[in-house]
């Protein structure tokens, strides 16, 4: 099937590169797992998608578990507090953990989550996201698996959002300053 692009936006990666990224993650994570349970928690709301794609790439007994965090709120600029919105529905001491993000920037709320579930004592707890901006962080922080490594782009879809839009559209576009709001 031909790629329809995602109308007037300029396309950063496609829903095939994403699909295809997104499997080599879950051969990698499934690897690393050695046959063990795991628990997905994916970051609301932007991991969303992705958290969706990439379990069913992952061959294991997983099982899903979410968290929301104060965001960039209606515009491009984080207000640097990081606020736990949405807390673990179930304990997660002694188990593989995976934590699921859209996009790693500053590493603000990855270091805020990261130091949280590591209070719960997990067996294992590792970070997979799907987009990386290296050139953003302010906390020291690295996620455990990479999609893409990209410059700093503000971007949108495939869950990520611009005031709570585009979270829909299937590729992963760039947010320019002159696109109409
Ligand atoms: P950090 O705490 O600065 O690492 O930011 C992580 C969160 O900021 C992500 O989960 C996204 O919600 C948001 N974010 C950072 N960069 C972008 C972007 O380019 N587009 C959309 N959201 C972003």
């Amino acid at each position: 099937m031909a790629t329809l692009p995602s109308p007037g936006l300029q396309v950063l990666y496609t829903r095939e590169q994403i699909a295809e990224r997104v499997a080599e993650l879950g051969t990698q994570i499934t690897r690393d797992l050695n046959g063990e349970k795991l628990v997905m928690v994916g970051v609301l709301k932007g991991a969303a998608p992705f958290l969706a794609d990439l379990a069913r790439s992952i061959q294991a007994d997983a099982t899903f578990d979410f968290v929301a965090t104060s965001s960039y709120g209606k515009g491009q600029r984080t207000s640097g507090a990081v606020r736990l919105i949405k807390d673990l529905d179930e304990s997660i001491e002694g188990k593989n953990v995976l934590i699921v993000e859209d996009i790693l920037d500053t590493g603000l709320t990855l270091a805020y989550l990261r130091k949280l579930l590591l209070q719960q004592r997990p067996k294992t707890l590792r970070i997979v996201t799907l987009l990386d901006k290296p050139s953003r962080r302010i906390e020291k922080i690295e996620a455990d698996y990479v999609g893409f490594s990209i410059p700093n782009l503000f971007v949108i879809g495939y869950g990520m959002d611009y005031a709570e839009r585009y979270r829909n559209l299937p590729d992963i576009c760039l947010m320019t300053p002159d696109h109409p709001e």
